[in-house]
């Protein structure tokens, strides 16, 4: 039977962290780290992680500025938000919750976002310092992940990891970290042949697929580590990406859905935003 990984107290305990060195910030130069989150359209989901993700600045001593734009929101009206957001002195960090209505090109989007101010680090720029090897902003889902193993013990040094999609939000950033850390990584997508023995062969299953309870307990080699990224809303509830009944009996550490993932993407955007507060002033938390 797995280890349920407690997410919510992980998360808990980094975002004190976060808290403590916002306030440190704010305490030195005269005003806390700020964060704007741009919200286009009515998507519920997205409403919902954009509701805890202010409340969570709040309870940090971030200031949270929320960008609400209706969902008919032009591409150059949302460039121009953004633009003088990069400006504003106040705003260390800038998010722009995807997915965004199809009309917007969230490329462009991104690619509007001051790379100093991008805290969910999806710019090419952040993006291309961690293919680099050279990671300043890292994406908040992966770098929760990598977290959790550290604080569950697990060193991906010479493992073998599988990661299970290919999205530039959690599968490449996932697969460079893992791959930064040691491991053999394999990236598994819509094309890979013989899906269930590639995942059998993982020490570490990172499931991002977004498909609910797509992974089986067969796929998981017996004492493997799985991380599961998956919130599906169904109608019997939230459902991850793995079949968590049947892992359980197989896997030695598993994340819960929900508790698992999702606490930890949210207290490493507030870790990112107090980051990007010290780096624009040219100074590291704790210096
Ligand atoms: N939509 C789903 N996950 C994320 C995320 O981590 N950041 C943003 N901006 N949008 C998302």
């Amino acid at each position: 039977m797995a280890e349920i990984i407690d997410g919510k107290a992980i998360a808990m305990a980094r975002r004190e962290i976060a808290a403590k060195r916002a306030a440190e910030f704010a305490a030195r130069y005269g005003r806390p780290p700020g964060l704007a989150v741009v919200l286009v359209g009515d998507d519920p989901a997205s409403a919902v992680y954009v509701k805890n993700k202010k409340r969570a600045c709040a309870d940090a001593g971030i200031a949270s500025l929320e960008i609400l734009l209706d969902a008919s929101t032009t591409q150059e009206e949302l460039v121009s938000h953004i633009e003088r957001l990069n400006e504003e002195d106040g705003v260390d960090g800038i998010l722009v919750q995807l997915p965004l209505p199809a009309h917007l090109d969230s490329r462009d989007v991104l690619l509007a976002i001051d790379p100093a101010k991008d805290v969910d680090g999806f710019h090419p720029y952040n993006l291309g310092g961690l293919l680099a090897g050279e990671p300043s902003i890292v994406p908040c889902t992966p770098a929760g992940i990598m977290r959790l193993l550290e604080e569950y013990g697990v060193s991906p040094s010479g493992k073998d990891a599988v990661v299970l999609g290919r999205s530039t939000i959690v599968g490449k950033p996932m697969a460079l970290l893992l791959m930064m850390g040691n491991a053999t990584v394999t990236i598994c997508h819509s094309k890979t042949r013989d899906l269930p023995a590639k995942a059998a062969s993982a020490d570490i299953l990172v499931a991002a697929v977004g498909r609910p309870e797509f992974v089986r307990g067969s796929w998981i080699k017996p004492g493997a580590v799985v991380i599961d990224v998956g919130i599906n809303r169904t109608p019997d509830g939230l459902k991850g990406d793995v079949h968590f009944q049947e892992a359980l009996e197989r896997a030695s550490l598993i994340t819960p859905v929900p508790g698992g993932v999702g606490p930890m993407t949210v207290a490493m955007l507030l870790e990112n935003t107090v980051e990007a507060a010290y780096r624009r002033i040219g100074r590291s938390p704790g210096l």
